[in-house]
């Protein structure tokens, strides 16, 4: 990304961002509320463009395609998956999630229960809904629903996952699956995770931007491998964010 600006009625909201993001790495973006995080990344799979009033400006580049309007939105989204802090099934049955980004994407019929078995079992799961695939999506527990989330993103086999607070709505234990299961997409998928909580930065991230409230709008005012940005913070606002005492 160079120069990312994104604006909602005029108003900036995110300003001048420059950031690379490593291939098949982690990267955690940190900071405050209001900083713009989710801006970014609405911006990076334009979801932005579907918002009134927002308007990005800037290049977003991804491996040698420049993003912009004329991108495609179906092959962008097929490439850049996202997943909510709220988990979003569709409202039909649990195998009926997957089935339709499976089809939707070319999986003939005969291989959509394989195939679904296989997200389902690589999302940790079959065993628990192997037996109720035709019950309602919204049966399940909110962390089985992001789970389910997780594999519907995966069906479409993305290069680049975008995460929202991925475990914001969930207990310790269903937030350690959804752990275990973005550290087992590392090397595979390029992730880009929003996270409030810096403990799970610490475990997950190969590299961390921190963005800011600066004055007007938000702002990136450091980025680097995990361990430099948590070990020896450049910027001062960085080192009293990580040690609690703002933001
Ligand atoms: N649809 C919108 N219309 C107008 N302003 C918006 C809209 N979405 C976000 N904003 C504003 O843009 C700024 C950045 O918001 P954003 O949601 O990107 O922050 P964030 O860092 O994700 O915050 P949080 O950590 O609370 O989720 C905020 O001032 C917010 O009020
Ligand atoms: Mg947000």
């Amino acid at each position: 990304m160079r120069d990312l600006s994104v604006r909602y009625n005029g108003e900036l909201a995110l300003q001048s961002v420059d950031l690379d993001v490593r291939e098949n790495k982690i990267a955690a973006l940190i900071g405050p509320s209001g900083c713009g995080k989710t801006s970014f990344l609405m911006a990076l799979n334009r979801l932005s463009s579907m918002i009134r009033g927002c308007t990005v400006q800037g290049q977003v580049r991804f491996g040698e395609t420049e993003i912009s309007a004329a991108t495609p939105t179906g092959w962008l989204r097929r490439q850049v998956g996202m997943v909510f802090q709220r988990p979003n099934p569709f409202p039909v049955s649990i195998e009926r999630n997957l089935h339709l980004p499976l089809r939707e994407h070319g999986c003939p019929r005969r291989e959509l229960k394989l195939r679904s078995e296989e997200l389902l079992k690589r999302v940790g799961l079959w065993e628990e809904v192997s037996g109720r695939l035709g019950e309602p999506a919204q049966s399940l527990s909110g962390g089985q629903q992001q789970r389910l989330c997780l594999a519907r993103a995966l069906a479409l086999n993305p290069r680049v996952l975008l995460m929202d607070e991925p475990c914001s709505a969930l207990d310790p234990i269903s937030t350690a699956h959804i752990e275990e299961l973005i550290d087992s997409l590392r090397s595979h998928v390029t992730i880009i995770i929003v996270t409030h909580n810096l403990a799970q930065a610490r475990r997950l991230a190969d590299d961390v931007a921190v963005f800011w409230n600066c004055g007007c709008c938000g702002c990136l005012i450091e980025s680097g491998p995990a361990s430099e940005v948590f070990e020896s913070p450049q910027h001062p606002d960085t080192a009293s964010y990580l040690r609690g005492i703002i933001g």
